[in-house]
């Protein structure tokens, strides 16, 4: 890509886009995305096609090197990944430090950062090769610390899970498995865990992505970049939204399930509250993303036999916006984590940890990003602004002031 050539095209002027609503950062090959028509694929395949037929591993494995793997490609990568599913012995004292009551989020960004500490390899890397090892690496590591959050949360000792174990099924044994017992995979929850993640894998220049790239820019190492993301990505705008959503629907349920009187409020200007998981920046039309994530959540719940109340109250909160005025005329529709949180519900997953499992499904796109960003040899992000503050002034002394 020559950079320059594009420079030329745009150099000279300063654009103001609050929110960058309509600035391109980067050029990009991974993922596509049309909002008008509700369209998401990634390297060229639809996203429906790939949550029915994929698995996640693969999804991360074509994001990240452009094409779908060979069988032996496939084999070669989540061996390489196996050799580096172990955390240093010392980063458990890190998690040991946080109060139980740390939101997890914040407990994952932390020791991501803090792995750098016990990877520096892994911080200066240039060639592909390098690259490589730094991907394996996080691939290896990240859902162990994903696991390990949660299983402070919860009181549970941690576990190393199993090497013999697919990439998902490790992760749900990782999480889940009780000390001295066995865990019985249960092929439902691996499928739901595998579309979920290959849902979220990407979505081109999001927040949380676009935070990755420019700290990655500037060549700090991956997981540093990583760790960013993850900090931007908590917030109830961006991924936190699942955890907010469900907190929502819960109150809606213990006031009594009245869906109008809290479309009400989304649509009173004087109130702050927003009906979570409705509106997207780019979507306008429907969230293709949303419509997979209904139909799990009702397969899910259904295959599990659970029933619960707080999908009904989804399913006439979406119904009531798609014929409100209001909703209709600003193009809000649910979006991804309308639904997702109703099925890590069904999982036994615990509120506090849908934004973290929002980052393990992230964690193959930002990865990707950071890579062709590399690849491409993007210059350092520093955007400009235009500066509304005091024209020159004279220093006054603290008694004259
Ligand atoms: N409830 C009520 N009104 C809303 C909502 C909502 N969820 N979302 C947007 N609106 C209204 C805004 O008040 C605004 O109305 P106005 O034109 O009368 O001022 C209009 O719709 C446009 O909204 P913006 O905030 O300007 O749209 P933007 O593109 O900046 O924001 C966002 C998109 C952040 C997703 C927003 O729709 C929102 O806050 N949704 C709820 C949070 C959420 O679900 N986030 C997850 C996003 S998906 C993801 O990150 C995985």
């Amino acid at each position: 890509i020559d950079i320059k050539a594009l420079r030329s095209v745009t150099g000279g002027v300063t654009t103001i886009d609050p929110g960058y609503k309509n600035t391109g950062s980067c050029v990009s090959a991974i993922t596509f995305l049309d909002g008008e028509k509700g369209i998401l694929r990634y390297r060229g395949y639809s996203i429906e096609e790939l949550a029915e037929k994929a698995d996640f591993l693969e999804v991360a494995y074509l994001l990240i090197f452009g094409e779908l793997p060979t069988q032996e490609q496939l084999d070669k990568f989540h061996s390489d990944i196996k050799k580096h599913s172990v955390v240093d012995d010392d980063v458990k004292k890190i998690l040991d430090a946080f109060p139980k009551s740390a939101h997890p989020m914040g407990v994952l960004s932390s020791l991501t950062s803090a792995l750098t500490a016990f990877n520096p390899s892994s911080v200066n890397v240039d060639s592909e090769e390098e690259m490589y090892n730094a991907i394996v690496r996080i691939l290896g590591k990240f859902p162990i610390l994903v696991a390990w959050t949660m299983r402070k949360k919860m009181g549970l000792p941690l576990d190393y899970g199993s090497s013999s174990l697919g990439y998902v099924e490790n992760i749900l044994q990782m999480m889940f498995k009780r000390p001295d017992e066995n865990y019985e995979q249960n092929p439902i929850l691996v499928n739901a865990l595998d579309k979920l993640l290959i849902l979220h894998a990407d979505h081109e220049q999001n927040c949380s992505t676009s935070t990755v790239r420019i700290v990655g820019s500037s060549h700090a190492g991956l997981f540093a970049s990583l760790s960013a993301g993850i900090s931007a990505l908590w917030g109830p705008l961006h991924g936190g939204a699942n955890q907010a959503v469900l907190e929502m629907l819960e109150a809606i349920k213990e006031d009594g399930g009245d869906t109008k009187k809290y479309m009400g409020k989304a649509k009173d200007k004087e109130d702050p509250f927003r009906l979570m998981g409705f509106g997207h920046r780019v979507y306008k039309n429907f969230d293709p993303r949303a419509r997979i994530i209904k139909k799990a959540a009702d397969d899910v719940l259904g295959d599990l036999g659970v029933e619960d109340p707080i999908l009904d109250i989804a399913k006439g909160l979406e119904k009531e916006a798609l014929e409100d005025d209001y909703f209709v005329k600003r193009k809000l529709y649910p979006n991804v984590d309308f639904y997702s949180g109703i099925i890590y519900r069904s999982m036994n997953i615990p509120v506090e940890m849908f934004t973290v499992m929002f980052a393990l499904g992230r964690l193959p796109g930002w990865i990707a990003q950071w890579r062709e960003m590399r690849l491409n040899k993007e210059p350092i992000g520093r955007p400009r602004q235009v500066y509304t503050g005091e024209t020159l002034r004279s220093f006054k002394g603290i008694n004259e002031r």
